[in-house]
C-alpha cells in the first residue's frame, strides 16, 4: 500500500545555529531564507516518507534529476502573519495545497492529502514565528514546492520526487515599494492558451514571462498584462491576477471585470477568490467573470467609464494599476493613490478627526 503523507511521523531537527532578523529595509521579497525547511521524500512503490522539519540546507541532487530537464516543477506561494495577540496566522492556506495537488497531477508529479501536508507545514511555521515581521505590509512569505528528483533522461513520470517548504521574511514584492504599477498590453507574447498548463502553477509558466518582462520595463511599464484570443481579451499579470472596474453605459453601475477560469488559462489564484468572494458581498458592484477585450477598456477610458484597475497575488497583495500601453497609446487609469502614495491635508481636516474621535496617530519619518 502507498504511504500517503502522514503529520504523525513529523520529525524535527532544531539549528544549532540559529539565524537573527535581518533589518527591515533588507526584507526585499524572497531574499533570506528562515532556519528551517520541510521536506518530505516521495519514492515509486512506497510513497510519501517521513516529513521533516530540519535545518535549512542546500539540496544535493544529479545533474540528471528531471527537475533540470522537463519543468518538472510546481510550487505555491503563501503568507504567514501574526494577529493581534502576536499568534502566527496563515491565509487560506488548504486552499493553496489543494493547488498544488492539481498542479502535481496535471505535471505528473505524485499527489498528496492536502490536509496532512498542511498540518506539516503549520508545525514549520510555529517552529520558525519569530522569522514573521510584524510590520504593516510585511509577512513570512511560504513557498511550498514539488520536484522530481527521479535520475533519468528519458521523458516519463518519476520515481522519486521531493516535497519542500522554504520561508522567506518579505517585504513589497516590487523593488519600487507599495505603488501604482503600469502594464504593457503585449500582442507579440503569449502566457498560455486553452488546453495548456496556464491553470497550474508549473515553474514552466514563469520562465518565459521574463523577457518580455524586460521588454515591458524598456517601454517604461512595470509588469506584462497578458492577452489572448484575436479580440485580444485581458487575462492576468502573471505574478498576480488583473481585475478592472467599469462602469455600466446605461446604468452607470459599475462592473468588477476579470477572466473566468472556463479555459483553463487562468491561475485559479487564491486572492482573486477573495477578491470576487468579497465584491459579491457588496450589492453596489457587479461582480463579472468575464471576457473583456482591450477594445472595451479603450472605449470606456474614452468615455470616462473606466474607475479603476488592479492586480491582487500573494506575493503582489493587491497592486493599483494607473496605466495600460496598448498598441502605442497610454489608458490612464484612475487610482487614488497617486505615485508616492501622499495627498494633501489641511489642519482643519485634522481638528475635525480628532474631534470626531478618528484620529488614530501620527509620526514623522526621517
Ligand atoms: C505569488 O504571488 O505567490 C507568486 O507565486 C508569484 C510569483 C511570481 C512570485
Amino acid at each position: 500500500i502507498m504511504q500517503d503523507i502522514d503529520f504523525s511521523k513529523l520529525e524535527i531537527t532544531l539549528t544549532k545555529t540559529p539565524k537573527t532578523m535581518p533589518p527591515k529595509d533588507d526584507l526585499l521579497f524572497g531574499k533570506h531564507l528562515s532556519d528551517h525547511m520541510l521536506e518530505i521524500e516521495w519514492e515509486e512503490g512506497k510513497g510519501w516518507g517521513e516529513p521533516r522539519i530540519v535545518p535549512q540546507h542546500d539540496l544535493v541532487l544529479s545533474p540528471a534529476a528531471q527537475c533540470f530537464h522537463y519543468g518538472m516543477e510546481v510550487f505555491e506561494g503563501l503568507k504567514a502573519y501574526k494577529d493581534e495577540e502576536g499568534k502566527a496566522r496563515l491565509f487560506r492556506p488548504l486552499l493553496n495545497f489543494q493547488r498544488l495537488k492539481k498542479s502535481c497531477e496535471r505535471l505528473s508529479l505524485p499527489s498528496f492529502n492536502p490536509e496532512e501536508a498542511l498540518k506539516c507545514m503549520r508545525k514549520l511555521v510555529e517552529v520558525d514565528q519569530k522569522w514573521i515581521p510584524e510590520m504593516r505590509g510585511y509577512s513570512l512569505y511560504l513557498r511550498p514546492t514539488v520536484v522530481s528528483t527521479s535520475c533519468k533522461l528519458g521523458l516519463a513520470s518519476p520515481n522519486k520526487a521531493l516535497m519542500f517548504v522554504i520561508m522567506s521574511p518579505s517585504g513589497p514584492y516590487f523593488a519600487s515599494g507599495f505603488k501604482p504599477v503600469s502594464l504593457y498590453a503585449t500582442t507579440e507574447f503569449v502566457r498560455a492558451w486553452p488546453g495548456g498548463v496556464g491553470s497550474c502553477k508549473c515553474g514552466g509558466n514563469y520562465a518565459p514571462t521574463i523577457l518580455p518582462q524586460k521588454i515591458a520595463k524598456e517601454k517604461g511599464c512595470n509588469q506584462v498584462l497578458w492577452l489572448f484570443g484575436e479580440k485580444n481579451y485581458v487575462t492576468e499579470v502573471g505574478a498576480m491576477s488583473f481585475f478592472v472596474v467599469i462602469k455600466d453605459k446605461e446604468t452607470g453601475k459599475p462592473e468588477v471585470i476579470t477572466a473566468s477560469l472556463a479555459d483553463g488559462t487562468i491561475l485559479p489564484s487564491i486572492t482573486r477568490r477573495s477578491v470576487i468572494e468579497l465584491v459579491k458581498s457588496y450589492p453596489e458592484y457587479t461582480m463579472s467573470e468575464r471576457d473583456c477585450s482591450m477594445e472595451e477598456i479603450v472605449e470606456a477610458a474614452k468615455d470616462g467609464r473606466l474607475v479603476e484597475s488592479f492586480g491582487p497575488g500573494t506575493a503582489a497583495i493587491v497592486v493599483p494599476i494607473n496605466k495600460i500601453l496598448y498598441e502605442k497609446d497610454d489608458i490612464e487609469i484612475p487610482c487614488e493613490m497617486d505615485g508616492d502614495c501622499g495627498r494633501d491635508c489641511s489642519m482643519e481636516e485634522i481638528v475635525e478627526a480628532a474631534k470626531d474621535g478618528r484620529l488614530v496617530e501620527s509620526f514623522g519619518t526621517g
